[in-house]
């Protein structure tokens, strides 16, 4: 007797059909064997699968039973063939009778027979759309993340108890009803308050236009002066998520097991802070099956590096590529893996290691030696790809609590509604470009139909290459940061002193 069952299999975000094939003989040494699993996890899988089937009051047949999980030359490690395999050794010892329509099962079983949360449900959700296939039972905890996509049929399973009744038609479970996402998506609580940040409106300004356009941004002041405070505050300015980029963030959250159980779609804009200790594969993402790395678990929000230059060389080098292209290319032994990685980039730095270079009120007391070898590794390349530079002085909180006149009162959710307008201008703008959502996701080429420069502009512009003898990819970003500030002030031509003050951000960045 043989059973095929569908599955999914995954290669980084790029999913596949599995087919679990279970046969059960009569004739043949009692055993139970899994084909196409890799390394320990069939040991695993066999354990948990048995112990869950008697514990839902099946007899486990005293039979030969082998199981294959084809093709087999992806690597399948999950625990997600738990359901598949199990249903199939039911199904094939006659206990349950499969509907004749075609169906996904997907899920991890835990030895009582209820169903953990399972990672990656979203893209199975997205195979099945792809592949006209209308039913999946999967995890009643990870069944939310497939109930926003349409035309499916998700079937939320408790236990393997709950899934052999309805098979049964002893008690049917009901399917999720369909999940409009914007709705989803207009449910947004800002975390922390750009008010509280007193002063530093220089800061503040800049973090804005970055917010606006997703541009990265670098912030080099004294300690204590605020700059981690003023990044963090920015998680709350951060523009909604457009329905298009959810589903893109959604994707990798899901895959990587960052949703939490019961969650649905990724709605906040993300904003990671992993600190230095975080190692290159930690960062970039790699390993033997490839999983993300903070970088692509940013994407579409903030990677913020706090302290830079604590960041191992290797990790500060690789961001090089990311930075440029908005993905990553991990290699692999069988070929390389992609996963997308547009994020922007915050970084904070001290002047030096001791913090007071050019401090008027305090002397540094590092070497040269010291001071070279710190800034070194914020220097060249990666400095390139910065579009804004800033400098966070010391303020005295003390001064600013009398003085009101130079306290902010502007809350993050003033400033968010100006931000989410510049993004409404860049959405529409870019809605025929599938990859392009905002103006630091433009391609060179791109700017000359979406970046128009008055002349007075350009003249300026021609004047800042010469003068400070800015490298071709400045000059590029100079124009994007620029179109930013233009869709802040509802600008269609960039004029004159939206360009000068792009280069008031940038010119730092060359010395
Ligand atoms: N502009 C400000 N308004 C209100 N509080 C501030 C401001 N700047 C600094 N502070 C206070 O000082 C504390 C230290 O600031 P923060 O940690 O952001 O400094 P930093 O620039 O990151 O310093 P370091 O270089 O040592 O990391 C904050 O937690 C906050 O309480
Ligand atoms: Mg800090
Ligand atoms: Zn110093």
């Amino acid at each position: 007797m043989l059973t095929k069952i569908l599955s999914m299999a995954n290669v980084g975000l790029k999913t596949e059909n599995v087919e679990v094939e279970v046969n059960v003989a009569e004739k043949g040494f009692p055993g139970f064997g899994i084909v196409g699993l890799a390394g320990k996890s069939v040991e695993e899988t066999r354990e948990r699968v048995k112990t869950a089937i008697i514990n839902s009051d099946i007899e486990f047949p005293t039979a030969k039973i082998t199981v294959n999980l084809a093709p087999a030359d992806i690597n399948k490690d999950g625990s997600a063939y738990d359901l598949p395999i199990a249903i199939g050794i039911i199904a094939t010892i006659g206990e349950v009778t499969l509907p004749k329509e075609k169906a996904y099962y997907y899920g991890e079983l835990s030895l009582d027979g209820s169903l953990h949360h399972t990672k990656g449900v979203f893209l199975l959700a997205l195979l099945a759309k792809e592949e006209g296939i209308k039913n999946i039972f999967v995890p009643r905890m990870s069944a939310n993340e497939a109930s926003v996509i349409e035309d499916i049929s998700v079937y939320p399973v408790d236990s393997l108890k709950s899934l052999i009744r309805h098979l049964k038609g002893e008690k049917l479970i009901e399917a999720l009803k369909p999940v409009n996402i914007e709705e989803i998506l207009n449910d947004i609580t800002p975390e922390f308050d750009f008010s509280e940040v007193l002063g530093q409106q220089q800061a503040k300004r800049a973090l804005e236009i970055a917010a606006a356009g997703g541009h990265n941004i670098f912030m080099m002041g004294p300690p204590g002066s605020g700059k981690t405070m003023l990044a963090r505050a920015m998680a709350g300015i951060l523009p909604n998520l457009t329905e298009k980029e959810s589903l893109e963030v959604t994707k990798i959250y899901s895959i990587t097991g960052n949703i939490p159980p019961g969650g649905s779609l990724v709605r906040q804009r993300p904003f990671r802070g992993p600190h230095h200790t975080t190692s290159q594969i930690g960062l970039i993402g790699g390993s033997s099956n490839p999983k993300p790395g903070e970088i692509s678990l940013a994407h579409r929000g903030v990677l913020f590096l706090d302290e830079f230059p604590e960041f191992g060389r290797n990790s500060i080098e690789a961001l090089r590529q990311p930075l440029e292209d908005g993905y990553v290319s991990i290699s692999r032994a069988l070929g390389s893996v992609t996963f997308p990685a547009q994020f922007m980039l915050v970084a904070a730095s001290n002047p030096c290691p001791c913090g007071h270079l050019g401090d008027p009120k305090k002397d540094c007391k590092c070497t040269n030696y010291q001071v070279l070898n710190y800034q070194k590794k914020m220097s060249g390349p990666i400095m390139d790809r910065i579009d804004l530079h800033l400098v966070v002085p010391a303020v005295d909180v003390n001064n600013l609590m009398i003085d009101k006149e130079k306290v902010s009162g502007e809350k993050s959710i003033e400033i968010k509604k100006r931000i989410n307008g510049a993004r409404k201008i860049q959405s529409e703008r870019f809605k025929k470009l599938a990859h392009i959502h905002s103006n630091s996701d433009m391609k060179n080429s791109h700017l000359k139909e979406f970046a128009k420069l008055s002349n007075e502009a350009n003249l300026l512009l021609k004047q800042a290459v010469n003068k400070f003898a800015l490298s071709a990819r400045s000059y590029f970003r100079l124009i994007k940061v620029s179109r930013t500030i233009a869709d802040l002030d509802k600008s269609e031509t960039i004029k004159e002193f939206h360009v000068a003050e792009a280069l008031q951000y940038r010119i730092r960045g060359e010395n």
